[in-house]
């Protein structure tokens, strides 16, 4: 069931939208945002809130890789993985974090801290490599840099 609090927010929201199906998108980044993650139970939610099918709402939130559909750590980590980066020395970031977190794609610390995820090209090709934490940008890794930048998520 959705919260008073999400549905105030999708209807802000919607209210910049002609149609209500307009704002699945922002329903789910809301959602997420106060779950950690979308659930089948609030694809349905969102789909009722909105009238539109569960099917229709999950494949938006599929279609995006920003929306997770599974239980994610405290912070997720996405790692560049398009050719910019790849020619940058992807396998070292890849392999370090996959050392130092000890999980590989997809899964999440035992310590719940962090998800590992890869994604494609952020943008930043001209500081490949590059991996998103939360929101955060951090480009021109190398393994002193990662193990720097995670050092910020608790
Ligand atoms: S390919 Fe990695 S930032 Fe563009």
């Amino acid at each position: 069931m959705l919260t008073a609090e999400e549905i105030q927010e999708i209807e802000t929201e919607a209210g910049h939208y002609p149609k209500r199906e307009a704002v699945c998108i922002d329903a789910l980044r809301i959602v997420q945002r106060h779950r950690g993650w979308v659930s089948d139970d609030s694809v349905h939610d969102i789909a009722e809130h909105l009238g539109m099918s569960d099917t229709d709402v999950d494949s938006i939130a599929t279609f995006y890789n920003l929306i997770f559909r599974k239980p994610v750590g405290r912070h997720v980590v996405m790692v560049c993985d398009s050719v910019s980066c790849w020619i940058m020395d992807y396998d070292r970031v890849k392999k370090h974090l996959h050392e130092r977190l000890g999980i590989e794609y997809g899964q999440t610390t035992s310590d719940e801290r962090f998800t590992m995820l890869p994604i494609v090209c952020l943008g930043c090709c001209d500081h490949a490599p590059a991996m998103m934490v939360d929101r955060d940008l951090h480009s021109d890794l190398d393994p002193q840099k990662i193990d720097s930048a995670l050092e910020k998520y608790k």
